[in-house]
């Protein structure tokens, strides 16, 4: 006989637009994220400003590079709340570093759980003591030099797409984490994922786009985790969000 399903509704409200921006140029071998600046400043900033007139209660999430900067432009251009501006940055970056993780170790990637803060460059922060395999930190599992290797890999992960790919840049991992962070939205699912995330004050740091753990929700940005951080592991993100400040500094002069 088969067995009843019990399923338990729950109303989630009103399931709103995501404005996903992925125009803009690509990068190309040889080109940092930066370079691409001014250029995607100007696409970015007609593509919003033409979108929230048509969807004036959307979530913008952030595709386009400079990654860090042009959730800047997105959420200066739109005035929406910072919960509504959203970049997406953190679920590729993690992707990338439990991949290599799960590479080094054989083991499937589900059952690596690990974490990459900071702007979307190349001093973004993997955080090897929240990377764990089925609960065990790697730390355990890998000797120091294999773990910096793996760091050192995901930070210079997209370039490393970007030479093999030798025109343009990353396409499926960018869509796989584009999904992952719509379906946060669209399905309410709370998700706590590493995105591109405006903080006033949290972390110690004010008026600047930086990828940190959040729940993701229909409200868009619902709440920002502020994780307890080594000495260490908080001057490396402070260290990659002056990086983002830099830029954020060339887009307003
Ligand atoms: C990447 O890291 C395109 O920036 C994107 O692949």
């Amino acid at each position: 006989m088969a067995g009843k399903s019990k399923v338990t509704v729950v109303g989630a409200g009103n399931i709103g637009d995501i404005i996903m921006i992925t125009s803009g140029k690509p990068r190309q071998p040889g080109m940092s994220r930066t370079d691409l600046l001014n250029d995607n400043q100007e696409i970015v900033s007609s593509v919003v400003e033409q979108a929230v007139q048509h969807s004036p209660d959307a979530i913008i999430v952030m595709m386009a590079n400079p990654l860090d900067a042009m959730c800047h432009v997105a959420l200066d251009t739109s005035g929406f709340p910072r919960e509504r501006v959203i970049g997406q940055a953190g679920v590729l970056d993690t992707a990338r570093y439990r991949t290599f993780i799960a590479q080094e170790l054989q083991v499937s990637v589900r059952e690596v759980f690990a974490l990459v803060l900071g702007g979307h460059g190349d001093t973004m922060v993997p955080l090897p003591s929240m990377a764990t395999v089925s609960g065990v930190p790697i730390t355990e599992l890998l000797p120091q030099d294999r773990v910096e290797a793996i760091v050192e890999r995901t930070r210079g992960g997209g370039g490393e797409i970007v030479e093999l790919l030798g025109s343009g840049s990353a396409f499926y991992a960018p869509a796989a984490a584009a999904v992952e962070m719509m379906d946060a939205i669209l399905l309410d699912q709370k998700r706590i994922l590493p995105c591109a995330t405006y903080l006033q004050g949290e972390y110690g740091l004010n008026d600047l786009f930086v990828g940190v753990p959040v729940k993701l929700g229909a409200g868009g940005v619902e709440e920002i985790i502020e994780l307890d951080l080594s000495d260490e592991e908080r001057e490396q993100l402070e260290y990659s969000a002056n990086d983002v400040r830099e830029m954020v500094e060339v887009l307003h002069s």
